[in-house]
């Protein structure tokens, strides 16, 4: 079996204490700690200027070979094109986003870094998978630094309608360099759908046949690989966390009241002011839920040096503060709002202890909470989640109580469908969707990307 060499921007510290969030640490650390292999790209910290010798450690069989950003490439290319031009527009929010030319120039910089202090280290055989939406020119840089192995892409986040894309600068160009991979991965078929339209519309690409395209003589492929979770470590830590001093504290302190549970990093994409007022919908609607509801919104801090996260930050402070002071009582307080970062451990006592998940962004690649929820669940008597249409995993989640994010009276309705809802329809929902995401686990996310990106070759013509 070849190396598995996998490059992303986040790559966490293996040493680390601070507990981390992110849908795709979580994922490639579940991938890579069964397969083992080399994990390329940023450490996490800044340096005086640019570094381009990786630092190699090993852990739990993985060697890290990470690399700090110079403060201008954090600006330029994190802050910048990736977070405040492609993460925005790939979130249709077309709104937020601030684009520079020292952005983008800053974002083809760090990829040519990349791509340096990488080709040294690949030996023959290795097959690369390169991560999100961070390193979209890779492939082309590795290319001309003549790099031939094997490179395949998977996209975390969506891609958006060509007619959202292309008022983005730079576009054709990272269509041009997307089609330089040799496989590229998406959440869902939607995803997949939008690129190969963009990519015929912009730089010409034909799709011959589902899931091949042509571009400037060369095959490529795409493909539908959901991201899942390990649903048999997250039933188990959930039933043993279910019993850890501070969820038991907690539930003393709810008493016979029902806890809805929210856990996100705090960003724009994740629907969190439109949840806030949706919880205050309910409660001026369903005015029996006052009292005996709580909303526990763990918000882990975010990118928050860019000012469209600060300001959200802000807003929901203010909300939190309307509605508890409109709302509370002598012995209860609606919303229990925390702005901190959890280690993913802990989280799952709390998912298990809550009636409902509430899950409710705008727009999401896919959504490990809405899954890492449904997994720690006691099956005979399951919780309920209530997940937003726009998340990727409402593709494979259709018995979870859907519902549109930007409509307040449609997530109120869904809150409370899921708190009445009796145990029989709560079992079948809930095995329902286990049997989806035993059969979407994790490892089977990793085993049916490397087989095809492995498969046997495409001539190249
Ligand atoms: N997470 C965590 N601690 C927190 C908040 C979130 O460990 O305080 C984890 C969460 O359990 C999940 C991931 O971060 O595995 C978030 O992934 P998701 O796909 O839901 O969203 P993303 O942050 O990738 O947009
Ligand atoms: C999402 C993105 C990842 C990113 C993570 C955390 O999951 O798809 O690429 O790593 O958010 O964001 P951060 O900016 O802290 O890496």
């Amino acid at each position: 079996m070849s190396r598995l060499v996998v490059v992303s921007n986040r790559v966490p510290n293996p040493r680390a204490t601070q507990p981390q969030a992110g849908g795709l640490s979580v994922a490639l650390s579940g991938a890579l700690k069964r397969r083992g292999g080399m994990w390329f790209g940023w450490d996490g910290q800044l340096s005086q200027g640019p570094v381009s010798r990786p630092r190699i450690e090993q852990a739990d069989g993985i060697d890290y070979a990470t690399l700090p950003l110079s403060r201008a490439d954090y600006d330029d290319f994190y802050l910048g094109y990736s977070n405040a031009v492609i993460w925005p527009v790939f979130h249709f929010n077309l709104g937020a986003m601030d684009y520079q030319r020292s952005h983008s120039e800053g974002y083809a910089r760090v990829n040519a870094l990349f791509a340096d202090a990488l080709t040294p280290l690949l030996e023959p055989d290795d097959t690369l998978w390169v991560h999100d939406y961070h390193l979209m020119p890779l492939a082309r840089e590795l290319r001309e630094r003549g790099v031939r192995q094997r490179i395949g892409f998977f996209l975390h986040i969506p891609f958006p309608d060509y007619d959202v894309l292309r008022a983005m600068p730079g576009h054709r160009q990272l269509l041009e360099d997307l089609c330089r991979f040799d496989l590229l991965g998406f959440q869902t078929e939607n995803d997949r759908h939008a690129f190969e339209e963009s990519a015929s519309l912009a730089v010409g690409a034909l799709v011959h046949e589902p899931g091949r395209l042509r571009h400037r003589n060369r095959e490529l492929r795409t493909g539908v690989y959901p991201v899942g979770v390990d649903v048999d470590e997250l039933a188990d830590v959930s039933q043993r966390t279910l019993t850890a001093p501070r969820v038991r504290r907690l539930l003393d302190g709810l008493g016979e009241r029902d806890l809805i549970i929210g856990v996100d990093r705090l960003d724009y994409s994740k629907g969190l002011e439109q949840r806030f007022r949706a919880f205050e919908t309910l409660l001026q609607d369903y005015a029996h839920r006052r009292g005996h509801t709580v909303l526990m919104q763990i918000a882990s801090p975010s990118r928050s040096s860019i000012s469209e996260y600060a300001d959200l930050r802000q807003r929901l402070e203010g909300l939190t503060g309307h509605i508890n002071g409109t709302y509370a009582d002598l012995d209860w307080a609606p919303i229990h709002y925390l702005n901190k970062t959890f280690a993913r451990g802990s989280l799952m006592g709390l998912y298990r202890a809550a009636r409902v998940g509430l899950v409710t962004p705008l727009r999401d690649g896919m959504n490990l909470v809405a899954k890492e929820y449904v997994s720690s669940q006691d099956p005979e008597n399951p919780g309920v989640l209530v997940l937003s249409e726009l998340a990727g995993a409402a593709a494979e989640l259709e018995a979870a109580v859907l519902v549109n994010p930007y409509d307040l009276d449609s997530i109120a309705a869904g809150v409370n469908t899921a708190l009445a809802m009796p145990l029989p329809e709560r079992r079948r929902r809930h095995a329902q969707m286990m049997d989806v995401l035993r059969a979407n686990a994790i490892d089977v996310w990793e085993a049916r990307f490397m087989a095809d990106l492995t498969g046997p070759a495409e001539s190249a013509d």
